[in-house]
């Protein structure tokens, strides 16, 4: 039981994902309506190696307020930290110079808002050299292990179901089927979850371990069965984890059937920009206020974790938020990617099953 804590550090780290700037200002408050001191650490991990450090709270006689800045950025996109995939934490020495920095700045916990490789690390520093950590789970791809969402996925759902409504209209208008590629790593989620929403005629997923001549055969007949039955679109969602490019998926198709038909658009990195959505801005801001209490409690070594999808996770007192080992996560994360998860095997199931309906 750690109880009262003076200072604390928060740090956002690898892909920044909507709603990271939410998380922030949840904690800030949080720490400041409870008196704990919060500074952030700038451009993640590098950042902490640096001892880039900055307030996040101010003193104004008595009581302790956030500053102006992370009381506004709550709905912008991006993180006003900044962000980092840093090499030097993967060494040993970095992440005991990053020790050495949160002792100096005689802070009491880390809180660390990211993905896998930042979770990981987290995991590691606290091993290492005992820093008290709590993480956040904040990644658009949904591969984090025991956490049902992750902040930024449904931003990066609406803006990717936002495109695929655009580029339907203009592939009706020109009698055309689309290739839409989406982020999403290794991981088939944000193909799965848009695939359903925006009506697409098929989705391509890693996971479902077709070769490259097969998801040629797939888009080849997608598009000829819709276009034999009538309609002036076709939509294909393709996962950026099938690494068959575009332009060759295209070419191939293209040269198979007649008329020049098929289009792509890789939506990159425009999916993992804009405000956070409503829901985005709920899960990190209850997830932050979480974290906080946690380290309060002496919970430390965890991840908050929205609708825990491991039954072991520790409750807490919102009941959509529970509190699972950071090394609990990971082995998760790692069964997630392999697709031996219970919910990755669900989620395939659920998949196989919707794929069949997808084009009909
Ligand atoms: O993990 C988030 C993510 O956006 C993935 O979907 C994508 O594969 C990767 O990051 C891109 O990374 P970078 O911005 O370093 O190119």
């Amino acid at each position: 039981m750690l109880g009262f804590m003076s200072k604390l550090a928060v740090l956002t780290s690898g892909g920044d994902a909507p709603g990271m700037n939410s998380a922030l200002r949840a904690i800030a408050k949080t720490c400041a309506g409870r008196g704990t001191e919060l500074v952030g650490v700038e451009l993640g991990y590098e950042g902490l190696i640096d001892g880039a450090f900055r307030p996040l709270t101010e003193r104004r006689g008595a009581t302790l307020t956030t500053t102006v800045e992370v009381d506004r950025c709550g709905g912008w996109g991006g993180t006003v930290l900044g962000s980092a995939r840093s090499e030097r934490f993967r060494s040993a020495e970095g992440r005991a110079q990053a020790a050495e920095r949160l002792a100096a700045e005689g802070v009491d916990g880390l809180l660390v808002i990211g993905g896998n490789g930042s979770l990981t690390g987290a995991q590691l520093l606290a091993d290492e050299h005992g820093v008290a950590i709590v993480g956040l789970p904040a990644s658009i791809d949904n591969d984090i292990g025991a956490t049902g969402m992750a902040i930024g996925v449904d931003t990066a759902l609406g803006t990717i179901i936002d495109a695929c409504d655009r580029i339907s209209d203009t592939a009706s208008a020109h009698r055309r089927a689309f290739l839409v590629e989406v982020m999403g790593r290794d991981c088939g989620y944000l193909a799965m979850a848009s695939a359903v929403a925006a009506g697409a005629d098929a989705v391509l997923m890693r996971e479902q371990g077709r070769d490259d001549a097969a998801v040629i055969d797939a888009v080849e007949q997608t598009i000829r069965r819709g276009f034999e039955r009538g309609k002036r679109q076709v939509l294909i969602i393709k996962s950026e984890g099938v690494r068959l490019p575009c332009t060759k998926l295209v070419r191939e198709v293209n040269a198979r059937i007649e008329g020049d038909l098929v289009r792509a658009t890789v939506l990159g990195h425009v999916v993992r920009g804009g405000r956070p959505s409503y829901q985005d801005r709920r899960i990190a801001s209850r997830l932050g206020f979480q974290a906080v209490l946690a380290m309060e409690r002496g919970r430390v070594g965890t991840m908050t974790a929205w609708r825990p999808t491991v039954k072991d996770a520790e409750r807490t007192e919102d009941p959509t938020v529970g509190l699972v080992p950071l090394s609990r996560v990971i082995e998760e994360t790692q069964r997630v990617l392999d697709g031996t998860s219970e919910v990755m095997r669900w989620r395939l199931q659920m998949m196989e099953r919707i794929a069949g309906v997808l084009g009909v």
